[in-house]
C-alpha cells in the first residue's frame, strides 16, 4: 500500500548494510525449480554512476544507488520464469525498501546495453532486464495518488467474462480519450527527470524570450494576470515564479491531479481545461499574458484550445506559444517503422512504446505554418518570431497579440 516509484532522491549515501537487507529479501522470493539465475549489480560508486549517465543515459544520474537485475539467459525456463522470478524478487525488494523508508523505482526504459556491458564487465550471455533505483525519497509526485483502472476492470471470476482488452494508448484522439490516457501516463511523469526529449535548455531559451518579449515589456503594469495553459508539471511556472514578482499566475491543466501538484508545489491559482477544451473559472477578457510552452504537440482539438485561449485574454493581451518541430527526417523514420510493424510485422502500434512523446500524449509534427493559422483563426496578431537550430530540432517561439 506505501511503495511507490520515485524519481527525485537526496544525496545521502544508502548503506551497503542496507543495501543487504535488500538483496536477502529479493532472494526470499519464489523462483522457478530454486534455479537461482537471477543476479544483482548494485552501484554505489559515484565514478562508475558518472560513466554510466554519460554513456548510457540520464537514467543513472538521479539516484545514489541502483542494482542492475541481470538473468543467466543460458539456463531458458518454461513461460518466461526467468523473467517472473527476476520481478517477483524485485517486488520483495521494493517492499522492503519502503519499510526501511528508501525509495525505488523500476526501470525499463534504457538502452546502450553494450556501454552498460562493457563498464560493468557484464558478459553477453547474461540478460540485462532492469534497472533499479534506490535512495532517500525527495520526489514532490509521491504525495500524490497515481490514477488506477477501477478494479472490476481488471479481474473476473471464473472466466474471461466481462473482461476487455485494455489498451495501454488512446485509439482516439478526442479531448477525452487524451485526457483518459494522460490519467494513466501523466502522473507518472511529474518528476522533471522524465525530461529526456525536452531539454532544460530548452526551457531556458523559452524563458528568455519570454522575459525578454513579454514580462520586460510590461515591467510597469503593477499586476499582470497571466496565464500558463496546459502547466503540466509546472517546470515552466516554477521559472517565471522564481525571477517575478508582479504576476498573478493561474496555472491550467486537464488533470485535476496535476492542478493539485501545481497548486502545493508552487503555490498558484489552477484552472481546470474541461474535455471542451475550456479553461474553466477564468474570466472573459480577464488575462493580460498567456503562454503555452512545449505542450502543442499533445493537445487535442487545438483550435478549440486557441479560441478559449484567446477570448479569455484582454485586447491587446499577449500569447507566447513555444514549440519543438522535430527534423522532417526523424518524424519520416518513425512513420515508417510504425506502418512496417503494423502492416508487415502484424503488431499493434501502441505510441506508449513507438513514440517519444507517449509520456504525456499524442504525437503531431507541429510546424510554424500551423501555429500561424490557429491564431489567424484564433483572432491573434503576429508580434514576434523567433527559432533557434539544436541539432535534429528546432525550437520555435511565437508572440501573438489579442486583436
Ligand atoms: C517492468 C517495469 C519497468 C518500468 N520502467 C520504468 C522506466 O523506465 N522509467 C520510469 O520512470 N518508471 C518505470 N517503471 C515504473 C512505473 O512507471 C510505475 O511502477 C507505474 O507508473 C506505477 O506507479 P507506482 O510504481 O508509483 O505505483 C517501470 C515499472 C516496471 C514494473
Amino acid at each position: 500500500m506505501e511503495r511507490r516509484s520515485c524519481r527525485q532522491y537526496l544525496k545521502t549515501a544508502v548503506d551497503r548494510s542496507v543495501v543487504m537487507e535488500l538483496l536477502f529479501a529479493a532472494q526470499k522470493a519464489p523462483v522457478s525449480c530454486n534455479l537461482q539465475i537471477t543476479q544483482y549489480v548494485v552501484i554505489d560508486d559515484a565514478e562508475i554512476l558518472k560513466r554510466l549517465s554519460k554513456e548510457v543515459g540520464y537514467k543513472f544520474s538521479f539516484a545514489p544507488c541502483y542494482i542492475l537485475v541481470l538473468s543467466d539467459k543460458r539456463f531458458t525456463v518454461e513461460r518466461q520464469s526467468a523473467v517472473m522470478g527476476a520481478g517477483m524478487a524485485v517486488e520483495n525488494m521494493l517492499l522492503k525498501a519502503t519499510d526501511l523508508g528508501l525509495g525505488t523505482c523500476a526501470m525499463a526504459g534504457f538502452t546502450h546495453d553494450d556501454a552498460i556491458r562493457k563498464i560493468l564487465r557484464i558478459p553477453t550471455y547474461v540478460d540485462i532486464l532492469l534497472l533499479v533505483s534506490v535512495g532517500y525519497p525527495d520526489d514532490p509526485s509521491l504525495k500524490h495518488p497515481i490514477e488506477k483502472l477501477k478494479i472490476e476492470e481488471i479481474y473476473s471470476f471464473n472466466g474471461y467474462g466481462h473482461l476487455k482488452t485494455i489498451h495501454p494508448s488512446p485509439q482516439k484522439t478526442d479531448v477525452q480519450s487524451t485526457i483518459d490516457y494522460r490519467r494513466r501516463i501523466a502522473p507518472v511523469y511529474l518528476s522533471r527527470f522524465r525530461l529526456n526529449i525536452f531539454k532544460e535548455a530548452y526551457y531556458a531559451l523559452a524563458f528568455d524570450f519570454f522575459k525578454k518579449n513579454v514580462i520586460e515589456k510590461m515591467e510597469s503594469t503593477k499586476t499582470i494576470n497571466y496565464l500558463d495553459v496546459i502547466s503540466y508539471d509546472g517546470i515552466f511556472l516554477r521559472k517565471v515564479k522564481e525571477d517575478m514578482r508582479n504576476l498573478n499566475i493561474t496555472g491550467s491543466d486537464y488533470l485535476k491531479n496535476n492542478l493539485l501538484f501545481l497548486k502545493t508545489e508552487l503555490d498558484i491559482d489552477t484552472a481546470l481545461i474541461n474535455e471542451k477544451n475550456e479553461i474553466q473559472d477564468v474570466q472573459q477578457e480577464s488575462i493580460d499574458v498567456a503562454s503555452f510552452v512545449f505542450q502543442i504537440q499533445f493537445t487535442p482539438d487545438r483550435v478549440s484550445l486557441m479560441q478559449d485561449v484567446s477570448s479569455k485574454l484582454k485586447k491587446g493581451g499577449l500569447f507566447f506559444i513555444g514549440f519543438i518541430q522535430e527534423s522532417k527526417i526523424k518524424f519520416l523514420i518513425r512513420k515508417i517503422l510504425n506502418v512496417y510493424k503494423k502492416q508487415i510485422l502484424k503488431k499493434e502500434v501502441n505510441i506508449y512504446e513507438n513514440n517519444p512523446y507517449y509520456k504525456i500524449g499524442m504525437h503531431w509534427n507541429v510546424q510554424g505554418k500551423d501555429i500561424q493559422k490557429l491564431a489567424r483563426i484564433s483572432s491573434l496578431e503576429e508580434v514576434v518570431f523567433s527559432s533557434h537550430k539544436d541539432g535534429k530540432n528546432t525550437v520555435h517561439f511565437f508572440l501573438f497579440k489579442k486583436v
